[in-house]
């Protein structure tokens, strides 16, 4: 599908530029990279690409959202966020959350991911339901991503690479603990820990480990793991994809 990109003003554009700089210090004091990421990930990944709702047009400023079950949690991530959104009225919800997604990879040392503003915000959040159930497999993440997003498989790969930055907290999903051993710096640990399997301390969702099925999925993780450079290339790509669903279309 082809993009096009929406002019901003010369204010709009100078404050996106100041917005990165004070995200950078807010992600960095509050060590808050992994939850920012899952912010931008839950805001967008509810796109349907048949009726063209959901998407990260900004409506998890909206409580109704924040209280879908599986955004347990993201209602801090809008609450650190607000005070610095105050001072950048000209910024849409949409880009403001997508900006801190895109902050929170390139500081803990990930791929600089490109960012086109103009999102609109919108008024009505998504239906419920929309965004992957940890506990299921590979039939799942396509209906989930390819079916219902509009993305491929390699996406359904690259994407949870995420899962690099942060953990898991009981009182929020029900699962405990975090991916790599170093959960504030955003690498290709999380593939190299898929392939090495159960280590204490360490957790694999179901849906982590359906990714080590198939002749589509397994190759793609142990590419990743192999090499880190071809992961955040794809993760860098995918991730612009995720962050655009259904904007700038044409
Ligand atoms: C493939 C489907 C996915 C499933 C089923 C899934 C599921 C989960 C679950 C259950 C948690 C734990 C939440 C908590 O207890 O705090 C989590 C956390 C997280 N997810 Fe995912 N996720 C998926 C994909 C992704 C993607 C595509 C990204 C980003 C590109 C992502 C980024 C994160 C991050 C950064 C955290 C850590 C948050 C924190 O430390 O507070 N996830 N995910």
């Amino acid at each position: 599908m082809g993009k096009s990109y929406p002019t901003v003003s010369e204010e709009y554009q100078k404050a996106i530029e100041k917005a990165r700089r004070k995200l950078r210090a807010l992600i960095a004091e509050k060590n808050c990279a992994p939850l920012m990421l899952r912010l931008a990930w839950h805001s967008a990944g509810t796109f349907d690409v048949q009726s063209k709702t959901g998407g990260p047009f900004g409506t998890m400023r909206h409580k109704a959202e924040q209280g879908h079950a599986a955004n347990n949690g993201i209602d801090i991530a809008v609450r650190l966020l607000e005070p610095l959104k105050e001072q950048f009225p000209i910024l849409s919800y949409a880009d403001f959350y997508q900006l801190a997604g895109v902050v929170a990879v390139e500081v803990t040392g990930g791929p600089e991911v490109p960012f086109h503003p103009g999102r609109p915000d919108k008024e009505e959040p998504p239906q419920e339901g929309r965004l992957p159930d940890a506990t299921k497999g590979c039939d799942h993440l396509r209906q989930v991503f390819v079916k219902q997003m509009g993305l491929s498989d390699k996406d359904i790969v690259v994407l949870p690479g995420g899962h690099t930055l942060g953990r898991c907290h009981k009182e929020r999903s029900g699962f405990d603990g975090p991916w790599t051993s170093n959960p504030l710096i955003f690498d290709n640990s999380y593939f190299k820990e898929l392939l090495t399997g159960d280590k204490e301390g360490l957790l694999q969702l179901p849906s982590d480990k359906a990714l080590l099925e198939g002749p589509v999925f397994r190759p793609l993780v142990e590419k990743y793991a192999a090499d880190e450079d071809v992961f955040f290339a794809d993760y860098a790509e995918a991730h612009l994809k995720l962050s655009e669903l259904g904007f700038a279309e044409v």
